[in-house]
């Protein structure tokens, strides 16, 4: 696909920052699963944590195709600052974007996209994962304070979120309706980070569980309108997995990278196995690029796209992971050290298939779509 002479050139200045600032980063990120701050500041100062958001509350000023690139290319090298800046900006702040007021746009939404604080978001909890409307986690008004108890899980960026946008409940009877969604900021009272995960992959980014125990948070902190949060979290998450699409396509493009290298240094490219193999992946890696960028596009252009971005979302993660396995597989013994980098990505890239909606719920949006409920 065709991109303009101005998102080349954006590609290019991402694609540099990635190869100078990440890619000497990600082993030692992925071996150790710390936090950078000064990468956090560095992407920051770069425009790369505001990508799609208007110059007025302190983002780039560039499109959802823009922010789409980043991330791929962030993922190539590493794909834990790609997940990073796709919770950034896809959870973190879109949606205060969406859904916030102007004051609450000058107060958290500008110093999130400067990148001057670290955004999150609080959905998933421990028995409400796939079905969203599940939540537990109670909101009760009091006076002019919103009272929140329960517990979310598997937050990225949880422990180190400074503003987390979150769902709760106030009459669990009334399903998805019976949901708000609301700010609270690191350091209020009640509020805490439980522990972090150990995981598989994208191990330099942060996975935590988030505690409620009676915090009070301002009416203030409201947003949008009461009963209204399930679908702002909805319309969030169809933003959200266009960028989890890109970061299974970075992985894989980066997957692919490998095992060209390997495959000319090792003089394999010359059996006619490997160059079918090559091809079919880097066939079904432009596949999913076609996928993402059409998604950006319909979201640039007003269209609706939940269909195509949970297409987009479901197909790459499938190819990540197929991708990520022929790359180990054609370097063979090689494949599982970390020489080619091959063992980091096929760890990475299987939370593709699950966060922000497994390939399963990204069928029954499509199917939804297609066929009506
Ligand atoms: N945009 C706007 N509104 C939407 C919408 C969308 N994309 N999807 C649904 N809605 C609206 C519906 O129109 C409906 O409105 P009405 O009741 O007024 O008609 C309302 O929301 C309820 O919709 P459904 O009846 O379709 O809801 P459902 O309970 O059947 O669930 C689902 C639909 C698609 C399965 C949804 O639950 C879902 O997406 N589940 C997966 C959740 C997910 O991706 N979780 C990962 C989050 S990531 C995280 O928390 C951790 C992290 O940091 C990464």
């Amino acid at each position: 696909m065709l991109l303009t002479p101005k998102h080349i050139e954006f590609q290019d200045r991402v694609r540099e920052f990635a190869q100078k600032e990440v890619a000497p980063l990600s082993a030692h990120l992925d071996k150790t699963g710390e936090f950078s701050l000064t990468l956090f500041k560095k992407l920051g100062e770069s425009g790369l944590l505001g990508i799609p958001f208007p110059k007025e509350y302190g983002g780039a000023g560039l499109d959802t195709l823009s922010y789409a690139i980043a991330v791929e290319e962030i993922s190539r090298v590493c794909g834990s600052t790609g997940i990073f800046v796709a919770a950034h900006i896809s959870l973190g702040c879109s949606p205060i974007w969406i859904a916030g007021n102007e004051e609450q746009k000058q107060k958290w939404l500008i110093p999130l996209a400067r990148g001057e604080k670290t955004g999150s978001f609080g959905l998933t909890e421990p028995n409400a994962g796939s079905d969203a409307a599940g939540t537990e986690t109670t909101v009760k008004k009091v006076g002019n304070k919103y009272i929140i108890n329960g517990a979310k899980r598997f937050i990225t960026s949880g422990a180190i979120g400074e503003v987390i946008t979150f769902t709760a409940t106030h009459d669990k009877s009334k399903g998805s309706h019976g949901i708000s969604a609301f700010v609270v900021e690191k350091g209020t009272p009640g509020y805490s980070a439980g522990k972090d995960e150990d995981k598989l992959g994208l191990r330099g980014s942060i996975t935590s569980e988030l505690i409620f125990e009676d915090c009070a948070i301002p009416c203030e902190n409201l947003l949008g309108c009461e009963g209204e949060g399930f679908k702002v979290f909805m319309k969030t998450l169809d933003g959200g997995r266009i960028s989890i699409g890109a970061l299974a396509l970075g992985i894989a493009q980066g997957a692919l990278d490998a095992a060209i290298e390997f495959a000319k240094n090792s003089g394999q490219h010359k059996e006619q196995s490997i160059q079918g193999l090559i091809a079919d992946m880097a066939t079904r890696v432009a596949a999913a690029r076609g996928l993402i960028y059409q998604a950006s596009m319909l979201k640039d252009a007003g269209s609706p796209y939940t269909k195509e971005a949970a297409m987009a979302k479901f197909y790459a993660a499938e190819i990540g992971m197929w991708v990520c396995t022929q790359a180990v597989e054609i370097c063979g013994i090689a494949g599982v050290t970390k020489k080619y980098n091959v063992e980091r990505f096929i760890r990475d890239v299987k939370l593709t298939e699950i966060g922000e909606g497994t390939s399963e719920i990204q069928k029954i949006v499509i199917a939804r779509e297609i066929l009506g409920k």
